[in-house]
């Protein structure tokens, strides 16, 4: 049995939304008051989500100490309390929190080997919430693949509305 956990961690941190590739006016046009050149910090919401099959023994996915340890060590302890523009990752990459979300992910498929990795998602403000699940989520489907002849064969989908109901 394949089961999904999530757990939310918190930490704060600062940044200013600004691009070397632009000039000052295109910064500013582009990022608004979050160009502001003193920056401005946020109270993150980080949710992990792994899946894995449940282990019969211990009936749990993976043990939430170890996350909890991996997350501390390798990412709250990275970023909390710290500026991300002055981070490495971010000396090239504007330190968005689409950014910062796949960070955060890169750092977990690289080394976090318990369960595997489904999503990172992040709530920067009440308002906004980014979530990435790897490259795998941008694949095209096979039905915008369409003309290679290996899908030809498959029947029609069916089409069904957002409740589920076919169209009979
Ligand atoms: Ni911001």
């Amino acid at each position: 049995m394949k089961a999904h956990l999530t757990r939310r961690y918190m930490f704060s941190a600062s940044h200013r939304l600004h691009s070397e590739a632009m000039s000052d006016a295109e910064n500013a046009l582009t990022y608004g008051k979050c160009n502001n050149p003193f920056g401005h910090g946020h109270n993150y919401s980080l949710e992990v989500t792994v899946s894995g099959a449940v282990d019969e023994a211990t009936g749990m996915v993976c043990n939430l100490v170890d996350l909890d340890r991996f997350v501390q060590r390798e990412i709250l302890d990275r970023y909390d309390l710290e500026n991300l523009n002055t981070r490495l990752e971010f000396s090239q990459a504007v330190p968005t929190t689409e950014n910062l979300c796949t960070a955060i992910y890169d750092i977990l498929q690289r080394g976090f080997t318990p369960a595997h990795l489904e999503k990172v998602r992040i709530e920067e403000t009440m308002m906004n919430s980014f979530e990435y699940a790897g490259a795998a989520e941008i694949q095209p489907s096979p039905a915008i693949r369409g003309t290679a002849g290996a899908f030809r064969s498959e029947p029609e989908p069916t089409a069904v509305d957002r409740e589920g109901n076919s169209e009979l």
